[in-house]
């Protein structure tokens, strides 16, 4: 013991490895960084969220968000923290709001009219600067929105309860062809086939290969999920980028060549208006100068994309529900059956305006099992909300659908009809003054209505959702076509809360072989006598 002990004292200096070194080193310029960044960090008022905990509050916060998935986390933190919530995303400060006046004073502003994502997610998908969903340079988005409200409200939604009984009629009708040997149907997939035909017949015109275009909407979804949020270093990783990369290419090539021939339609048309549309209506403008190629390309493929993502998935939600609350299914069933007149030719004819109950249970399906959770925005001006100072450039997350489970409503964490059926007239109508839609598809003047700043499924304001209008004309005549002449059957042991499901850009279910699966059984509509 003698001798180590002499040795450890009076020994020769022995260096340490350099790899060694140079971590210590590393760690400790970490260190100083994170100690110099809390030292450097402006004060600012107190809003509730994770610590900042030098710069590791910041990092595990964006770490939950990619890890569970957006609306997940938007959960997350304002269960936890509550309805007025600050966290970081890439290492820029967000705000989560889902406290209705909150959300209501953004949705409202012109402030808000900008989205956020990271730099080159939205770029990866052709998002960033073209299209409308995610363009954050608001003059571009501006010029193409009036497109897409021309295309989405007024007289074009006339044709719109048409197109879709037709079309959901021509999907049931083949509905054999889609069921399985055990008599099974995959009813998520036949609702983004109704609906991708409708967008079609509606937007487009031109023949396609529903199959083939529905497989690649399917997974630009998924990489518009996947890149959204994540940091420029992975766009950097060869093999985990050029998945995403192939995927969006791949639906924005099938897209080019649709146009191609929509452009070829257009111009050997004798007349103008047997092909007016917005397909034709983009290619006049990029042949005006107005738009780039690309621009109109984007703005189609958003077009296309933007139903079967939102409206397929809700419908196949509702499906889900009515089952669960067969009360509710025979109140639908007879209101069809009272609303209906045969015409002269043996065609049924529904009086949608007269729907109340389909109305109610629409709304309080998109209330309690919403597929759009949250919408993201970004300042562009310096605002104050709540007492809360926001500096230009704050992210913004509304959580609506927490909001609609937190306040106003009657029942908010049950499925009820009396939660619209039961609820306080309101003037300010959810609706937009002046549209066909707004003053009788979408809400029935008798009805009541919840103050809209409670309920906003679609958002309001300059950057609402352009299609809430048709997107209520589709699911009743889709919804009302489908159910008065089938009724449906999950798989055994299959609701809502049993299948699995994630809530990332949105809410989805998980699509495995199974659970998916309904059987339809068809049904004869008694008369009322
Ligand atoms: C945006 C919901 C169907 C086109 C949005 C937004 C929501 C939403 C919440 C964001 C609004 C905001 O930031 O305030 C839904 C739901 C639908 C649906 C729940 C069906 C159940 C549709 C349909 C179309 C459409 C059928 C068109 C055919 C769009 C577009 C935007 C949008 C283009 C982006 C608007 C912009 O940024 O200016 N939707 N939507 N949506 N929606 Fe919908």
């Amino acid at each position: 013991p003698k001798e180590t002990l002499n040795i450890t004292a009076s020994g020769p200096f022995t260096p340490l490895p350099l790899p060694l070194m140079m971590m210590m080193m590393m760690m400790l310029l970490l260190m100083m960084m994170m100690l110099f960044l809390t030292w450097n960090r402006p004060q600012r008022q107190h809003v509730p969220g994770p610590l900042f905990l030098a710069g590791l509050g910041p990092l595990l916060s964006y770490c939950r968000f990619m890890w569970t998935g957006i609306g997940t986390a938007c959960n997350f933190y304002n269960n936890k923290y509550g309805s007025l919530v600050r966290v970081w995303i890439n290492g820029e400060e967000t705000l989560i709001l889902s406290r209705s006046s909150a959300v209501y004073h953004v949705l409202r502003s012109a402030h808000y009219t900008a989205r956020f994502g990271s730099r080159a997610g939205p770029e990866c998908i052709g998002m960033e600067g073209q299209g409308v969903i995610f363009n954050s340079d608001v003059e571009l988005w501006r010029r193409a929105r009036v497109y897409f409200s021309k295309a989405l409200t007024g007289p074009g939604l006339q044709r719109t309860v048409g197109v879709c009984v037709t079309s959901t009629a021509k999907h049931l009708d083949c509905l054999v062809d889609m069921t399985d040997a055990s008599g099974h149907v995959d009813a998520l997939n036949l609702l983004r086939a109704i609906v991708v035909d409708i967008s079609n017949r509606l937007f487009l015109r031109v023949p396609l290969n529903e199959k083939d275009l529905l497989t690649k909407i399917h997974n630009y979804f998924e990489t518009w999920q996947a890149v959204l949020i994540k940091p420029d270093i992975f766009f950097k990783i060869g093999w985990l980028f050029d998945k995403h990369r192939r995927a969006a290419q791949e639906l924005q090539d099938t897209m080019a060549a649709l146009l191609k021939v929509k452009r070829k339609l257009v111009h050997e048309a004798e007349k103008l208006d047997d092909v007016l549309d917005f397909a034709t209506e983009l290619i006049l403008a990029q042949e005006a100068g107005e738009f780039s190629a690309d621009n109109v390309r984007q703005c189609a493929l958003e077009m296309v994309i933007a139903a079967p993502d939102t409206l397929s998935i809700s419908l196949f939600f509702m499906l889900m529900l009515v089952k669960q609350h067969p009360d509710v299914e025979l109140r639908i069933v007879e209101e069809l059956s009272t609303v209906s007149r045969t015409g002269e030719e043996g065609e049924e004819n529904i009086d949608y305006q007269r729907l109340k109950v389909m109305e109610s249970f629409i709304n309080e399906s998109m209330r309690f099992h919403p597929v759009v959770d949250f919408t993201m925005r970004k300042a562009l001006e310096d605002d104050t909300i709540e007492g809360i100072r926001i500096r230009k450039g704050t992210n913004i997350i509304l959580n609506i659908g927490l909001m609609h489970k937190t306040e106003f409503f009657p029942k908010p964490r049950e499925f009820s009809l009396t939660n619209f059926e039961q609820t306080v007239s309101c003037s300010a109508a959810n609706v937009a003054p002046g549209t066909r839609a707004g003053a009788g598809w979408l809400t029935s003047s008798s009805a009541p209505q919840v103050p809209s700043r409670f309920f906003q499924p679609f958002g309001c304001g300059p950057r609402s959702c352009v299609g809430k209008h048709i997107a209520m004309v589709m699911m009743k005549a889709i919804l009302a076509t489908l159910l008065s002449r089938y009724t449906v059957c999950p798989r055994h042991g299959c609701t809502l809360t049993s299948i699995r499901q994630t809530n990332n850009l949105s809410q989805q279910p998980v699509e495995d072989e199974h659970s998916l699966a309904m059987r339809f059984i068809p049904r004869t509509i008694q008369s009322p006598s």
